[in-house]
């Protein structure tokens, strides 16, 4: 489905300029960008009036994991985009450490039906790799909503996991595509796991899982990409040391991301939320957040994610070290950009550069991440004037909770629109959450990859 709409008066944050304008969206594509005044409403069209709103391009969040199939409880492909769009996502990427593992064709086919039957907004999927799948991971090459291949080198949340050389080598020789990496490297982290025994201090969590774990395996990724002609997607940067090797040697083949709560968090809040952040690869210390901001600046890092990791409180309760990794964050990343924007941190342009046009750009997106005339209509319209307070009791994530509980925030969307269709709706000052609209898989597609 797609719809025709009218967006007017609103600061149009456009990839050379911010300017106030009309934009008018056409059977689910942009069709117009005009200035002020340049579009009058016509019969059919959904009018919005944008005034003291910024409209954005729909942001694009590539790495969530939505727990679909497999753990409900925390979240599924409806709750979970449910969740993105009342955050301004109007397209995400989603990882395959689910339940049953997403490693075959059949399996992506099945999550890419369910999607299109829960989401309400535009979706891809990750294959994971296995050592001994490289034919399920050839058979979806080039398929919509496939969007590439994850490795996880070393172990996290599930059981994904390829660490040897030679199997390593196998992927990259015989794959195309993206190839995206958790880059930690399992040896080190069985021996350090091994080495930290005892400890139950939360501090413990970033000795343990160290730079030097991530950083052994940023290189050698880096070099099979390299070996092979193989384009590589280095997932959540943590550390100001790959951030810096990477600034020199990622070249054309590399690129990669840091995660908002990197940009956000440092030890002090790790000490301060407890396993509430505790994550892999984990929050580390001030001066890599510092390096992070830096490297993200100078254009090294490619884009802004969130590694949306739902577990709930509960299964969380049973403290460091036994607690699991990853926290919610899908619907507070762009408000937090935002935020950090409005504090003096970046440009609101930055935070479309890194959150819009960098994901389309990474994995080859088509027409998406930019307010430009034939570009698809997913859109969000942003109240930059209003600051709030967010709370546990705010979100839509199944798991019920935010790391960024008790934290005042602006930015928040006030509509979100996936090819020209309004899917969540807030007003000014209103209800934190503000309104879903429409069914599940009122809107949305299977993303293709160029
Ligand atoms: O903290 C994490 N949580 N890191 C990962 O790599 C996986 C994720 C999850 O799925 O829970
Ligand atoms: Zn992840």
């Amino acid at each position: 489905m797609t719809g025709n709409l009218l967006v007017q008066n609103a600061m149009m944050v456009l990839p050379d300029r911010v300017v106030e304008g009309d934009l008018r969206v056409a059977n689910g594509r942009i069709k117009t960008v005009a200035p002020q005044g340049g579009l009058v409403p016509q019969n059919g069209e959904t009018i919005i009036d944008g005034t003291g709103l910024h409209l954005l391009p729909g942001a694009i969040d590539p790495h969530v994991h939505f727990r679909d199939p497999g753990n409900p409880e925390k979240e599924d492909l409806g709750s979970g985009s449910r969740a993105a769009v009342a955050g301004g996502i109007t397209a995400f990427l989603d990882m395959p450490n689910t339940v049953p593992n997403a490693t075959n064709r059949e399996a992506l086919e099945a999550k890419i039906a369910l999607a299109g039957d829960k989401a309400v907004n535009h979706h891809g999927f990750f294959i994971g790799a296995t050592n001994h799948n490289v034919a399920d991971m050839q058979s979806v090459e080039g398929m919509d909503g496939v969007c590439g291949i994850k490795i996880f080198m070393g172990s996290s949340t599930g059981d994904l996991l390829v660490h040897e050389q030679k199997y390593l080598e196998n992927i990259f020789a015989n794959t195309g595509g993206i190839i995206a990496t958790h880059a930690e490297d399992e040896d080190r982290l069985q021996s350090r796991i091994a080495q930290f025994k005892g400890r139950t201090d939360i501090a413990a969590h970033a000795e343990c899982r160290d730079v030097e774990c991530a950083l052994i395996a940023t290189k050698r990724a880096s070099a099979l990409a390299k070996d092979h002609d193989h384009r590589l997607h280095i997932v959540h940067l943590t550390s100001g040391a790959e951030a810096d090797w990477l600034t020199s040697n990622k070249g054309d083949l590399i690129t990669t991301e840091v995660c908002t709560q990197h940009l956000t968090f440092d030890q002090d809040d790790v000490e301060e939320l407890g396993v509430r952040a505790l994550m892999n690869p984990p929050i580390r210390y001030t001066e890599d957040k510092e390096n992070l901001w830096r490297r993200l600046k100078d254009g090294t890092i490619d884009c802004v994610v969130t590694d949306h990791a739902p577990h709930t409180l509960e299964a969380k309760s049973v403290g460091y070290p036994n607690a699991p990794a990853g926290m919610p964050g899908v619907e507070t990343s762009l408000p937090l950009m935002l935020t950090h924007a409005m504090n003096g941190k970046c440009s609101v342009t930055d935070v479309v550069k890194w959150m819009c046009a960098g994901p389309a750009r990474v994995y080859g997106m088509k027409n998406k991440g930019s307010l430009l005339e034939g570009f698809d209509g997913d859109l969000t319209l942003v109240d930059l004037e209003t600051r709030r307070t967010i709370t546990d009791a705010d979100v839509w994530t199944r798991v019920g909770w935010t790391p960024y509980d008790g934290m005042e925030l602006t930015g928040l969307p006030i509509w979100t629109i996936v090819d020209g269709i309004p899917v969540h709706k807030r007003t000014v000052g209103g209800s934190f959450r503000g309104e879903a609209i429409g069914a599940p898989g009122c809107a949305g597609r299977a993303i293709q990859f160029r």
